[in-house]
C-alpha cells in the first residue's frame, strides 16, 4: 500500500478496515478530485510543476472512477495511487505542499455545502406549503390549546405560521452557519503550512470558496463548522418533530381533525381497518436520531489536543447520517402536509369547546364594566368550574357574590355576552401585531412571501457561487 510500503510495511485486513474511512468516503469521492484540480492548477500557475506534469495528471484525474479504486486508509490514498499507476512516478507530484489532513478538511466542506444548499432548497419548499396552506385558511377557526387542553379559538393559518415562522429561523441559521462552512481550509498542508510556494487565495477562488481559514493548525483541526450544523439540524429536526406528532394527533379518532394522504400513511399486518400515520412517526423518532448525531460529533470533538488527529475521522460520518435523516424528513412532512386532508368542520366545531372564550368573556367584563381583569377571571373561573356557558343572570349572581358587581347594571348586554363566547369573534378581535386576526394574518402571510422570495433569491446566488467556479475548474486545462 501506498503510504506504508516504506516505513511500516504490511497491515492485516481487519486492522486495515478499523482505520479505513473508505465506507464514508463516498461522500468526498467528487469533492476529492475536484480539490486534486484546483491543487494541481495552482502548483501549475505558481511553477511548482511542469507543463507536462500537470496535464498527464489531470488527464489521469478525467478518468479515475470510484468503482476502480483500490484499497487504502481512505479515498485520497486511494486516489493517488490510482494517479501514480497511470501516470508513473511523476504523478507523485501532485501531494507537492499539501497533506491529506488539509484535503480531508477541504472536501467535506465541498460535500457539505452541496447539502446545505440541497436541504435549504427543501425547507424552504416545506416553507411554502405552510403559507400556501395557510392562505387558504385564514378564516378557518381551530382550538388552539396550551398543555394539550383547549384554550383559545384561533385560526389554521395562525397555527400553521408558527411553524412556517420557525422554519424560516431553520433557514436562517444555516444560511449563517454557510458562511463559515464556505471557507478555504486548503494549503494549511499537515498543520504547519509549507515550504512550498503555494497560493492559497488561487485554490480558495478555483473551489468557489468565499475566504480562508487562515491558521493553518486551526483549519485542519477544526470541525465547529460541522458541529454548527449539526446543531443546526438538531433545532430544525425539534421543530420538525413537533408538526410531525401533531400530524399524528390531529388524525386520530379522538381529534379527527386531519386525514392523512394514503401515500404516507401503513397499515396493519392484522388489523384490516388501520391507517397508521408511520412516516410522521418516523419523523418524529428521527430527530432524536439526529440529536444523537450532534451528541456524538460533540463527544468526540471534545478535549482533542491540537492539531489533527484521527479521532477527526469518525466524526465525518455522523454528520452525513445527520443531512440524511433531516433531508429526508423535511421532504417527507412537506409532502405529508401537503397532501392531508383538514377537516374543517370538525376543527371549527371544536374552536369554543371546553369554555375556550372564557378569556375573551373576562377581557369584555374589563373593557365594558372597567373591572380589574383579575376580578373578571376570578368571576369567569367560578363560572368555568360550574360547568357551562352562563347565562345573563349567572353572570350577573357569580359576579356579585364575587365583588358585588352586577355586570348587566355596567353596561354589559346580552349581546355583548354572545358575542364574547362566540369563536369566530373571538378571533376578529384579536388583531395586534402577530395575532389570529383574518386581517393580521394576511398581513402576515404576504411578509413571508416576500421573504420567502428574498431567501430563493440569496440560495441562488450562493448556488451559482459554486456552480460557476467548478464549471471553470473543470474546464481549466481545455482553455
Ligand atoms: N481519512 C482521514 C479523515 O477522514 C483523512 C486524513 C488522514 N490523515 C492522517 N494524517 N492520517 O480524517
Amino acid at each position: 500500500m501506498l503510504l506504508r510500503d516504506s516505513r511500516l510495511g504490511e497491515i492485516s485486513r481487519d486492522v486495515l478496515d478499523y482505520i479505513s474511512s473508505r465506507t464514508a468516503d463516498h461522500r468526498i469521492f467528487s469533492a476529492d478530485l475536484l480539490v486534486d484540480r484546483a491543487h494541481l492548477v495552482m502548483l501549475r500557475e505558481q511553477n511548482l510543476i511542469s507543463l507536462q506534469v500537470f496535464e498527464s495528471i489531470i488527464q489521469a484525474i478525467d478518468r479515475i472512477q470510484e468503482s476502480e479504486l483500490g484499497d487504502g486508509e481512505d479515498v485520497h490514498e486511494a486516489i493517488e495511487a490510482q494517479v501514480l499507476s497511470l501516470v508513473g512516478p511523476e504523478g507523485g507530484r501532485m501531494h507537492t505542499g499539501r497533506s491529506r489532513n488539509d484535503e480531508v478538511a477541504t472536501c467535506i466542506r465541498i460535500a457539505l455545502r452541496e447539502e446545505m444548499l440541497a436541504l435549504m432548497n427543501e425547507l424552504l419548499s416545506l416553507f411554502e406549503t405552510c403559507i400556501t396552506l395557510a392562505e387558504s385558511h385564514t378564516e378557518t377557526l381551530i382550538p388552539g390549546f396550551t398543555h394539550t387542553q383547549h384554550a383559545q379559538p384561533t385560526t389554521l393559518a395562525h397555527h400553521l405560521l408558527a411553524h412556517a415562522d420557525a422554519f424560516l429561523r431553520d433557514f436562517s441559521r444555516l444560511e449563517d452557519a454557510y458562511s463559515r462552512v464556505n471557507l478555504s481550509p486548503l494549503g494549511a498542508a499537515a498543520f504547519a503550512s509549507t515550504g512550498f510556494a503555494i497560493d492559497r487565495e488561487t485554490t480558495c477562488r478555483l473551489l468557489g470558496f468565499d475566504g480562508l481559514v487562515e491558521n493553518s493548525m486551526d483549519a485542519v483541526s477544526s470541525r465547529d463548522f460541522l458541529l454548527e450544523v449539526l446543531s443546526d439540524l438538531a433545532i430544525l429536526m425539534t421543530g420538525l418533530s413537533r408538526l410531525a406528532e401533531e400530524l399524528i394527533l390531529w388524525s386520530t379518532q379522538e381529534f379527527g381533525y386531519l386525514e392523512l394522504d394514503s401515500l404516507y400513511a401503513s397499515t396493519s399486518s392484522i388489523m384490516p381497518q388501520k391507517k397508521n400515520p408511520d412516516t410522521a412517526e418516523l419523523a418524529r423518532a428521527k430527530a432524536g436520531s439526529v440529536v444523537g448525531a450532534l451528541v456524538s460529533a460533540l463527544a468526540i470533538c471534545k478535549a482533542l489536543p491540537m492539531s489533527y488527529n484521527r479521532d477527526l475521522q469518525e466524526v465525518t460520518p455522523h454528520l452525513w447520517r445527520g443531512l440524511d435523516w433531516t433531508r429526508s424528513t423535511v421532504r417527507i412532512l412537506d409532502g405529508c402536509l401537503l397532501s392531508a386532508k383538514f377537516n374543517v368542520d370538525a376543527l371549527e366545531a371544536s374552536a369554543g369547546a371546553g369554555f375556550s372564550t372564557a378569556t375573551e368573556l373576562a377581557d369584555s367584563l374589563v373593557r365594558i364594566t372597567g373591572m380589574p381583569f383579575r376580578t373578571a377571571h376570578r368571576i369567569v373561573g367560578k363560572i368555568a368550574a360550574a360547568g357551562s356557558h352562563p347565562t345573563m343572570q349567572e353572570l350577573d349572581s357569580v359576579s356579585w357574590e364575587i365583588a358585588e358587581i352586577r355586570p348587566s347594571e355596567k353596561g354589559f348586554t346580552f349581546g355583548d355576552l354572545e358575542t364574547a363566547l362566540d369563536p369566530r369573534s373571538n378571533v376578529n378581535r384579536r388583531a395586534a401585531v402577530g395575532g389570529p386576526a383574518a386581517a393580521e394574518t394576511t398581513r402576515m402571510l404576504a411578509a413571508r412571501r416576500v421573504r420567502l422570495a428574498g431567501a430563493r433569491q440569496s440560495l441562488e446566488i450562493k448556488r451559482s457561487c459554486v456552480e460557476k467556479a467548478q464549471e471553470e475548474l473543470l474546464n481549466y486545462h481545455k482553455k
